[in-house]
């Protein structure tokens, strides 16, 4: 690993997970609560250029404004996951720009999404957090363009982003074909491993491949140029975890997937992490949505919580045609070496999702 983390530089420095009770996509609202608030609203019916609305739990909406292009609009923000203020703004913005590579967007355009408590968070602290927004943001080669700040009692961060699409080459969580394979461009553990640096038990320097791995942009659209039309379906595993966003994926395309546990990928202090106890309230909120229409009741007790692992700024589940798999994999490797095949698409049965 050549990458050099930004880790805190300041002399007192404050450490930013210590002002928070939950940081990161694991202080997500859980799934179970969301969709009981959010079916007792009244939706407006969507508009004829709607192409992705929130109706399937997508990653991010898409909308049409002219024949050949569409907006993919999202925003994500949370409360620190690290220490170190750039390092922050660095894993906020690479989730946020997450979700329009999960669609198989270009971001064009980002805004800062800001609040913190004035006077008891220094100013070079918070100027330090956009500094490593800015840097992604311009990695990602999409420009930065404004925000908006309040006065809070607690540190929150992320961004709007706005990307461009073809209208006809979103990669909807509702593509997944029987036959299909699944990819996954990251490895799990975030949500253990971030809880266990909170609780102090971990550095920044010791779980710092989990760390580079959030900062990396999920830019697989880019890499994939026109092997994109392959795709049937994409999303970025979360804080839902894989296994909730696996649920998510199945349920919007009406399969059922097969997850091979034994190719999943996890960062190697993963099972140490999670058997002493490095777990987030989410880890059980997320066993909890998708133990009925999963058999993941029966596996392994320390895979049981990795799979519900809430990650942030986790990598991107590929739904691909298994005759373009090596292809795809082939032209992935160089930009995403963790990448791997974890599994398939079968007709949907009893369960939606089948660890074997
Ligand atoms: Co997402
Ligand atoms: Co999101």
């Amino acid at each position: 690993m050549s990458e050099k983390i930004l880790v805190n530089n300041f002399a007192d420095a404050l450490r930013l997970t210590q002002t928070v009770s939950k940081g990161g996509c694991a202080a997500k609202v859980p799934a179970i609560e969301l969709r009981k608030i959010l079916s007792q609203v009244k939706f407006s019916t969507p508009g004829k250029n709607v192409i992705v609305d929130g109706s399937t739990f997508d990653d991010a909406g898409v909308i049409k404004i002219a024949k050949e292009l569409a907006l993919v609009q999202t925003l994500d923000f949370f409360t620190p996951i690290v220490d170190s203020p750039k390092l922050y703004g660095q894993i906020a913005s690479a989730n946020a720009l997450s979700d329009i590579y999960a669609m198989g967007g270009t971001p064009i355009s980002a805004m800062a999404i800001l609040g913190f408590p004035v006077g008891k968070i220094e100013n070079k602290v918070i100027t330090e957090i956009i500094q490593g927004s800015v840097e992604k943001v311009e990695e990602s080669r999409a420009d930065f363009i404004g925000g908006h700040s309040i006065d809070d009692d607690v540190l929150k961060f992320g961004l709007s982003v706005t990307g461009i699409i073809h209208p006809d080459r979103v990669w909807k969580n509702s593509g997944a074909q029987i036959g299909d394979v699944l990819i996954l461009t990251k490895k799990l553990g975030t949500g253990t491993l971030t809880s266990g640096l909170k609780k102090g038990i971990y550095t920044e320097s010791q779980i710092q491949e989990a760390l580079i791995s959030m900062t990396k942009l999920n830019s697989v659209p880019e890499v994939l140029g026109d092997l994109g039309l392959f795709v049937s379906a994409a999303t970025d595993i979360t804080g839902f975890g894989l296994a909730g966003h696996c649920l998510q994926l199945a349920k919007a395309s009406n399969v059922s997937l097969e997850i091979t546990i034994d190719s999943v990928p996890f960062f190697d202090q993963v099972p140490e992490s999670i058997s002493n106890g490095n777990l987030t309230k989410a880890h059980r909120t997320n066993f909890e949505y998708v133990n009925k229409e999963t058999n993941i009741n029966e596996i392994t007790e320390w895979k049981k919580l990795a799979f519900c692992d809430p990650q942030t700024s986790g990598g991107l589940l590929m739904v691909v045609p298994e005759d373009k798999l090596k292809t795809i994999m082939d032209c992935l490797e160089n930009k995403f070496p963790e990448v791997k095949q974890i599994g398939r698409v079968l007709e949907s049965g009893n369960s939606f999702i089948n660890f074997v």
